[in-house]
């Protein structure tokens, strides 16, 4: 039954590519890229961004729970995502020093950052209830679907 996973990460890239086809509006391709990415991830409890701000990071679009709105310069997942400048993948949250838990279901998390020339402008955030719910495939997909996004990043 079904599409292969890979035929739905593709699927997503081009799915993201469309929708966000002639629209520069940030907010815009954000809230569209969160219902997206929500749609195509099963077993995920929050998709969503949070956005650079003067000192960290500010919530941005998302789907799940209301959500921590700022979260100091590398602080949790996130900000140490942020400020390594790559993507950090956290098989088991409550393990990762300095985590901070929005919402108590999340088990594993994947952090990607949005970098606009050579800058982190943000970044993408995907929990989890599952541990180790993020491997190689989806590290790589929603990689992919961030380049969609800053190509859209005006
Ligand atoms: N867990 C994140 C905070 C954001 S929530 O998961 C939505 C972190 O440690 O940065």
């Amino acid at each position: 039954m079904g599409a292969s996973r890979e035929t739905e990460n593709r699927n997503l890239i081009g799915e993201l590519a469309a929708l966000l086809e002639g629209e520069t509006n940030r907010i815009a391709n954000l809230a569209n890229a969160s219902a997206l990415i929500n749609q195509h991830l099963d077993r995920i409890n929050w998709v969503g961004f949070y956005l650079k701000a003067e000192d960290g990071l500010m919530l941005g679009p998302f789907q799940g729970l209301p959500a921590c709105v700022r979260i100091p310069e590398g602080k949790g997942v996130c900000g140490t995502a942020a400020a390594l400048k790559r993507t950090v993948v956290v098989d088991d949250v409550h393990a990762f020093p300095g985590h901070i838990a929005c919402d108590p279901a999340s088990r594993s998390e994947i952090v990607v950052p949005m970098v606009k020339d050579g800058e982190v402008v943000g970044v993408l955030d995907v929990d989890s209830p599952e541990p180790a719910r993020f491997g190689e495939k989806e590290k790589e997909m929603l990689e992919k679907a961030v380049d969609v996004i800053m190509a859209h990043w005006q």
